[in-house]
């Protein structure tokens, strides 16, 4: 089969990752027989030094012609000027609601080789496997009023968390489709003791799982979650949650699977029932590793590329619809692993440690020799 993919770079770490998925993704086409055609696009400071813009306008009209898009990272100190006016963030943010992006799923899995990576204690972390899903387009990160002014009382800020029924509806449907393919569990995360959005939220999430019978709801306060997300992260399967507490709860569970430098994430918009479903089509998504540009070891061949490996996994997984596939690159990852290849952030004291297209050409050799 054909497939459109572009590819969107931005700064840093950003570019050296985006070609090691492009490599895994060539062998995938050698390997199962499909043809991946790339276009690239500038985004974040690249696209601000070029273009005066981080979003150019011909991007997200070049995503939306593909089947997914793959993406680097955006920002860098030379862009971080909080009093600019053109921020790199805005490439991924606009993107986000120009593809109207709404799901964004950060699955967390412990590899029983990297226990050792984190400093928790391996018995807390072992078999940790769950998904945060994230509500990506909405929240206090779009809502509005969103300004800064100055007034007698000298400078103010104002940012609105605004959600509709609609939107909670689309996101929390998606963790329960996801649930019920995997253990059946979902933790809707929400601070319904003191916020009207998340008193909505839970309200629109306890009358949707009458359509879900099969699946265990649970609500936890947002403060509460981050701790058993530490202390039992066993006790999790799916989470789904509003914008900014996913945004920092995701953070903090990336330091389970031992690296920020091991993350994907997924961000889908497209029909909720449509979830790497067999018999189902394939849906519009960006795909992403987490870690963002890590602007302190740019260009040194460096950064981990498993978060953005993953991340094809993923985007072979949910937009190409080609399950196979996606299962043999984690496999290529893990087999990577248990050869004991490590970047320096998931190296333990006295482990040799491979860069950044060593690492990519490792994952490459295990796709190629798997049976
Ligand atoms: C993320 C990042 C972004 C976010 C930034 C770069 C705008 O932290 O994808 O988690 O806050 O969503
Ligand atoms: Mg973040």
């Amino acid at each position: 089969m054909k497939f459109d993919i572009a590819l969107l770079p931005g700064d840093g770490v950003g570019a050296e990752v985006i070609e090691e998925g492009v490599k895994v993704l060539q062998e995938v086409g050698r390997r199962f027989r499909h043809d991946f055609e790339y276009h690239r696009g500038l985004v974040g400071g690249a696209a601000i030094d070029a273009k005066g813009v981080s979003l150019p306008e011909d991007v997200p009209a070049l995503c939306k012609r593909c089947d997914a898009v793959l993406f680097g990272a955006v920002g860098g100190p030379k862009w971080d000027n909080p009093g600019a006016s053109v921020r790199p963030e805005q490439a991924i943010l606009g993107l986000r609601k120009a593809l109207t992006l709404y799901a964004n799923l950060r699955p967390v899995q412990v590899y029983p080789m990297l226990e050792n990576a984190t400093n928790l204690k391996p018995e807390a972390i072992r078999g940790v496997d769950l998904v945060i899903i994230r509500e990506l387009t909405g929240g206090i990160y779009f809502g509005q009023p969103q300004k800064r002014w100055t007034s007698a009382r000298g400078r103010q800020a104002v940012d609105t968390l605004r959600y509709s029924e609609k939107e909670i509806d689309r996101v929390v449907r998606t963790g329960f489709e996801l649930a019920r393919q995997r253990r059946k569990q979902l933790t809707s995360v929400d601070k319904a003791n003191v916020l009207d959005s998340s008193r909505l939220w839970r309200q629109v999430t306890t009358e949707l799982s009458a359509e879900y019978p099969d699946v265990r709801l649970e609500h936890v306060l947002v403060d509460t979650a981050a701790m058993r997300l530490i202390r039992d992260p066993r006790s999790f399967d799916v989470v789904v949650t509003e914008n900014m507490f996913g945004d920092i709860l995701t953070d903090e569970a990336s330091v389970l699977g031992g690296s920020m430098g091991m993350m994907a994430s997924a961000s889908l918009g497209g029909a909720t029932s449509a979830l790497g479903n067999r018999r189902r089509s394939r849906r519009m998504g960006l795909y992403e590793p987490i870690h963002g540009s890590a602007p302190d070891i740019a260009g040194q061949n460096k950064a981990n590329p498993i978060g953005m490996i993953r991340s094809v996994s993923l985007m072979l997984r949910y937009s190409c619809n080609l399950l196979k596939e996606a299962d043999a690159v984690e496999a290529a990852v893990a087999s990577a692993l248990a050869c004991g290849d490590r970047t320096a952030d998931i190296a333990v004291k006295g482990e040799r440690t491979l860069g950044t297209r060593e690492m990519g050409d490792s994952i490459v050799r295990a796709l190629a020799a798997a049976k």
